[in-house]
């Protein structure tokens, strides 16, 4: 399985940090490379684009709060990008919306959540059947 990565500043310490962490992973790191100030929107829509090519099986995204980047992830089509707090929602996200992005704030979030966060997202499958229809009604509000 290949995973992205991205942040801007405000998430780029945890970012380098799960890096190291996703070591039993193929990782692709699209930025950004620095603490210098950066706008969350390039790295977010670098990601997003990088999972709908198929370039990366899923995407974790990080900024300060993890809201911007989300926002931005979520704006590119067939993205479904969750901003998760703790292992609960990660799992849910991936069981019910069948999320390819798993967005966490650098800031706001302790590493060893994130961590937790990230194992339950890439260990836990789409569990369709109800959940299907809901994530089709998204996909049709992405045609309206
Ligand atoms: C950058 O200062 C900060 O605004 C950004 O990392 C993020 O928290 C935005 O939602």
């Amino acid at each position: 399985m290949k995973i992205g990565l991205a942040s801007d500043h405000g998430g780029f310490e945890m970012k380098e940090e799960i890096k190291g962490y996703l070591k039993d992973y193929e990782v692709e790191d699209y930025g950004t490379y620095s603490t210098e100030s950066v706008d969350y929107p390039d790295y977010g829509k670098k990601l997003a684009e990088a999972v709908i090519s198929k370039e990366v099986d899923f995407g974790i995204a990080f900024c300060g709060t993890g809201i911007g980047i989300s926002i931005s992830c979520n704006k590119v089509k067939g993205i479904r990008a969750a901003l998760c707090f703790n292992e609960y929602m990660a799992r849910k996200t991936r069981e019910h919306n069948n999320a390819n992005i798993l967005c966490i704030g650098g800031r706001t979030t302790g590493i060893e959540i994130a961590k937790a966060m990230i194992d339950e997202f890439l260990n836990t499958d789409f569990e369709g059947g109800r959940h299907q229809k809901r994530v089709d009604k998204i996909c049709k509000m992405e045609e309206e």
